[in-house]
């Protein structure tokens, strides 16, 4: 199948796009940045399109020309980057969105498969969520993802393109470049397997849903794959992670590996003042498990930490480390 990974070079598009390869899949990916980063050494089996979201004639010429049949819509600003320029992050992320629907209605591509967040999920939000909880994001990029999220789900059903939408808590895994509110998960454990030091900048107490990002790929390939009369919800959440580990229990896991790990906190106001906020606790993906069954192959915090730091000391040229 012919498949366009839009965002296809960034921490999750690349993953994805090297599992579709090896399935053997011709791979399209679609991105503003010409260095290939993660994807540099599967470069030549794949086809590196250079375009932004947000300028549609890129994406229809993109969709037009490589007779695209599926699109993993990766692509996007994050919600930093999000939070300090709004303007590029409506263009980028509800515009860019947009012109991928219309791309895909415009040139037959039957299915998109879409990238949504645990953000949506804010004012009000209990500390479990689920596929009901009501959404409603404070952030710029969570408004937006939202707003995308509910855009699929009119494209579906006013032009029936077979829309399904993922929401992921934060993904873990080598080679993030962005400090994110919820990075710390990852550098916690990269910085350790590289022998440096970790300044985490939240408190041990600190808790957030993540998923190991392995099982972020599998989880877009799994839903892409279901078959249409399992997808019922439409947007689904998808954890990995349970239980939820604040902090120090990512600490202690590491320890067990690395017990000289140099981890030291020194919490940010800036995002402490986020984690006051944010009360989701428990990322329920129980309708994913149900509806085209959803299961993450690493379910336990052993296992990811185990996982990263072999990742991390055997392939870390791949992660750009
Ligand atoms: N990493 C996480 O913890 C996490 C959590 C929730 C949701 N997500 C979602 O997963 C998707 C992938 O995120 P990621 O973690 O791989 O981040 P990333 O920043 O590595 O990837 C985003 C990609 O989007 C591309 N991009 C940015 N601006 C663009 C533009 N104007 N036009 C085209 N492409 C553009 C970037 O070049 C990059 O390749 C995103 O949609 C993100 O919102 C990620």
């Amino acid at each position: 199948m012919r498949i366009l990974v839009t965002g296809g070079t960034g921490y999750i598009g690349a993953e994805l796009a090297r599992a579709l390869l090896n399935q053997g899949h011709d791979v399209v990916t679609f991105g503003p940045s010409s260095n290939l980063g993660r994807i540099a050494d599967i470069a030549d089996d794949l086809t590196v399109i250079r375009g932004t979201l947000e300028h549609k004639a890129e994406v229809f010429n993109t969709v037009k020309d490589h007779r695209i049949e599926r699109i993993f819509h990766l692509g996007s600003m994050l919600s930093t980057p999000s939070q300090a320029n709004p303007w590029a992050s409506f263009q980028v992320n509800v515009v860019g969105t947009m012109n991928v629907f219309e791309a895909a209605r415009l040139f037959d591509v039957p299915q998109v498969i879409f990238s949504s967040t645990i953000g949506t999920f804010a004012l009000g939000a209990a500390s479990v969520v689920n596929d009901f909880t009501i959404q409603r994001p404070t952030t710029m990029y969570g408004s937006g993802k939202l707003y995308c999220e509910c855009l699929g789900r009119f494209y579906k059903n006013r032009f029936g393109l077979d829309y399904r939408g993922i929401r992921f808590p934060s993904v873990i895994g080598p080679g993030t470049t962005q400090r994110t509110v919820a990075q710390y998960n990852s550098w916690m454990i990269e910085y350790p397997a590289l022998d440096k030091p970790f300044e985490c900048f939240v408190t041990p107490a600190t808790r957030g849903p993540g998923m190991y990002f392995k099982d972020a790929v599998r989880s877009l390939q799994l839903i892409a794959d279901a078959p249409i009369k399992s997808i019922q919800t439409l947007n689904y959440n998808v954890g990995g992670l349970s239980p939820t580990p604040t902090a120090s229990d990512v600490e202690a896991a590491v320890r067990e590996h690395i017990p000289d790990a140099m981890i030291t906190y020194k919490p940010d106001p800036a995002i402490m003042e986020y984690y006051a906020s944010a009360k989701v606790k428990v990322f329920d993906d129980s309708y994913a498990r149900h509806e085209w069954g959803w299961t993450p192959v690493f379910g336990s915090l052993g296992e990811i930490v185990s996982d990263f730091i072999t990742e991390v000391r055997t392939s870390r040229s791949k992660y750009g480390l």
